[in-house]
C-alpha cells in the first residue's frame, strides 16, 4: 500500500467522558467489532477508583493497566484505527489535556441522565482551543434520564458548539424501543445483549412498517421528532464537523452494544485522517515522506526491576522505521531505535513501520521530555503542549538533607516526564509544586523515595492560581513584577508566572495593569 493510501485510512481519536459515563464499556465494545476482542468483559477499566486514593499500591495496579490499554489499535472495514485511551481519574486531567494534542478527534460519552459533566466540560475546552472535531455518544438510553431535545439544548449551551443528532431514540428506559439512525435512514430495534448486536431494518418512515415495529403512537412521536429536528437543526454539513464546529450526536447503550456499531460506521467515514500541524518553522503536512514525530506522554515503569519508561511518539508525518537514524531536535543528536512498540488490540509489540496517524512507543532512560521532537534529520520544533494553570499548590521541602542533589534531580525528570507542573518563587527562591488533584502529591512524595532515594515534605501554600503574564510594554510588566515581587515565578521554561493569592486579587491585578495578558493556559 502507499504512503498515501496507509495515512489516510488512519483514524486516531481519544474517548474522553466523566468518569462513570461508559467510555470503557465504549472503547470496549468498538473492540469487539475491530475484532481485536473476542467477549465484552475483556478490557479492564483503568479508572482509580475512589476508594484508593490513598492505596498506593492499587494505584499502582491500575497504573499497570493503564499502560497496556494507552493505545489501542485496530482495524475496521479497510482502516486502521487507534483510540489513545485517557485516564478516568480526575486528578491525572493533565495527562489527558496531552493525550488530546496527539488525536486527530474526538469521541465524548454522555450519561443520558447526568447530562454534560464537569470534566467533560472541561476537556472540551482543549478540544476547542485545537478546534479537534467531536463526535457525541449519548450513552445508557436503557436507562431513564433526560429528555432527548433538552440534552441537546444542553450540550451546546454547555460544549459551546452547534450539535446535530444523526440518530435519534424511541423512548428510553424500560420503554426504549430503538434508535432511528438519520445518517443512514434505516431503524435500530433495541434488544438488549451485551455481546451482539442488535436487528437493523430499512423503513420508510412515513410507512405503516414503522407502527407496526414500534406502535403507532411511537410511530407517531417519531416522525414528529424527526419533522421538528429538520425543522430547527440545519443539514449535517461535514466540513463544520472537520472544522470542529458542529458535533453530530448519536445515541445508544454501550452495556448493550447498541447504537455503537452506527456510531463506529459513520465515524470511519467522516473522522480525519492526520491533518497537516504548525509548527513554528512551518506546516508539516502528514503526507512528506520524511518522518516528523514529538513525545505526548512518557509512562514510567514502577517495576522497580525495570526501571525504564516508554516515551509515546506521536507520528505527524511520512513513515518511521526501526533501526533508522532520526534527530532529537532538542538533544541536537541521532538516535535510532531498535525495539519501538506498537499497539494492537491490548498487546504491545516490536514494529519495523509505522505511519503518520500512529503511536510507537519508546523505551526511554530519561532521554526524552513531553513535547521533544523527533525528525527524520531537519530542524523544527512542535509547537509546547499546552499546561494549564493547576488547581492546587504546595510548597515542596527537602526532608532529608543528604539527599539535596537526589530531590532535585527527581523533581527535574518528574516534571519533564509531566506528572505536575514547577513554579519557583522568585521572592524567596522556594519550590512550589501545581496539580490538578491532591492524588498526584502522593504520587510524587512515592515516587521520589523509590525510584530516586529523595524524601520531600509538603508544606500549605495559600494560592488561588498561577497564570503565565506577558506584554508588549516592558515598562508595565517591569512594573507589575516589582509591585508583585512576592508573587512572582518562573514555570520550568523560565516563563513570568504570577501567583495570585485570590480572585480577588487577581481581577485587581488585570483592572490596573490593562497592558498585560494573563494566561491561564502555557499555550499562548
Ligand atoms: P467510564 O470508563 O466512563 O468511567 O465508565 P465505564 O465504562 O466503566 O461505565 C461505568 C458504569 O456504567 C459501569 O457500571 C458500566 O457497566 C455502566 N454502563 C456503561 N454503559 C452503560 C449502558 O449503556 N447502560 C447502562 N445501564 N449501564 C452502562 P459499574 O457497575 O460501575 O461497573 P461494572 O461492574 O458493570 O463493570
Amino acid at each position: 500500500m502507499s504512503l498515501v493510501s496507509e495515512i489516510q485510512r488512519r483514524r486516531t481519536f481519544a474517548i474522553i467522558s466523566h468518569p462513570d459515563a461508559g467510555k470503557t464499556t465504549l472503547t470496549e465494545k468498538l473492540l469487539l467489532f475491530g475484532g481485536a476482542i473476542h467477549v465484552a468483559g475483556a478490557v479492564k477499566s483503568n479508572k482509580i477508583k475512589k476508594t484508593a486514593t490513598s492505596d498506593w499500591m492499587e494505584i499502582e495496579k491500575q497504573r499497570g493497566i493503564s499502560v497496556a490499554t494507552s493505545v489501542m489499535g485496530f482495524e475496521y472495514r479497510d482502516y486502521k484505527i487507534n483510540i489513545l485511551d485517557t485516564p478516568g481519574h480526575q486528578d491525572f486531567a493533565e495527562d489527558t489535556y496531552r493525550t488530546l494534542t496527539a488525536v486527530d478527534s474526538v469521541i465524548i460519552v454522555v450519561d443520558t441522565a447526568k447530562g454534560v459533566e464537569a470534566q467533560t466540560r472541561k476537556l472540551m475546552e482543549v478540544c476547542r482551543m485545537r478546534n479537534t472535531p467531536v463526535m457525541i455518544f449519548v450513552n445508557k438510553m436503557d436507562r431513564e434520564g433526560k429528555d432527548a431535545f433538552d440534552l441537546l439544548d444542553e450540550l451546546e449551551a454547555e460544549l459551546k458548539i452547534n450539535v446535530r443528532p444523526l440518530s435519534w431514540p424511541i423512548n428510553q428506559g424500560f420503554s426504549f424501543k430503538g434508535v432511528y439512525n438519520i445518517y443512514k435512514d434505516n431503524l435500530e430495534l433495541y434488544t438488549p445483549n451485551k455481546q451482539m448486536v442488535s436487528e437493523t431494518v430499512k423503513v420508510d418512515v412515513n410507512g405503516v412498517e414503522l407502527d407496526k415495529l414500534v406502535g403507532d403512537d411511537d410511530a407517531a412521536k417519531l416522525r414528529e421528532d424527526l419533522e421538528l429536528i429538520n425543522g430547527v437543526y440545519s443539514e449535517f454539513d461535514v466540513n463544520k464537523y472537520l472544522a470542529g464546529e458542529l458535533a453530530p450526536v448519536f445515541f445508544g447503550s454501550a452495556l448493550n452494544t447498541f447504537g455503537v456499531k452506527e456510531l463506529l460506521d459513520c465515524f470511519v467515514e467522516i473522522a480525519p485522517s492526520p491533518r497537516p500541524v504548525e509548527t513554528p518553522e512551518r506546516v508539516i503536512d502528514p503526507y512528506e515522506e520524511a518522518f516528523t514525530g514529538f513525545i505526548f506522554k512518557i509512562h514510567a515503569n514502577m517495576d522497580p526491576n525495570h526501571r525504564s519508561c516508554i516515551a509515546f511518539v506521536k507520528i505527524c508525518s511520512g513513515k518511521f522505521e526501526r533501526n533508522v537514524n532520526y534527530r532529537h531536535v532538542r538533544h541536537g543528536k541521532m538516535m535510532r531505535f531498535s525495539a519501538p512498540t506498537a499497539f494492537m488490540a491490548q498487546k504491545k509489540e516490536t514494529v519495523d513501520e509505522a505511519y503518520a496517524g500512529d503511536i510507537v512507543g519508546l523505551p526511554d532512560t530519561g532521554t526524552f521530555k513531553i513535547g521533544d521532537t523527533l525528525t527524520s534529520g531537519e530542524i523544527l520544533q512542535f509547537k509546547g503542549i499546552p499546561s494549564f494553570s493547576p488547581e492546587m499548590f504546595k510548597y515542596i521541602e527537602n526532608a532529608d538533607p543528604m539527599k539535596t542533589k537526589q530531590l532535585e534531580k527527581g523533581i527535574n525528570q518528574l516534571m519533564d516526564e509531566g506528572v505536575a507542573q514547577l513554579f519557583v518563587n522568585q521572592f524567596n527562591n522556594r519550590k512550589i509544586i501545581g496539580t490538578v488533584g491532591q492524588l498526584q502529591f502522593e504520587v510524587i512524595q512515592y515516587r521520589l523515595l523509590h525510584e530516586y532515594g529523595a524524601q520531600c515534605r509538603w508544606e500549605p501554600i495559600n494560592l488561588y492560581k498561577a497564570c503565565w503574564i506577558e506584554s508588549d510594554d516592558a515598562t508595565e510588566l517591569e512594573n507589575f513584577k516589582k509591585r508583585k515581587s512576592q508573587f512572582m515565578a518562573v514555570d520550568k521554561d523560565g516563563r513570568d508566572v504570577f501567583l495570585a493569592d485570590s480572585g480577588y486579587v487577581l481581577q485587581m491585578a488585570q483592572n490596573d495593569f490593562k497592558n498585560i495578558r494573563f494566561h491561564f493556559s502555557s499555550e499562548f
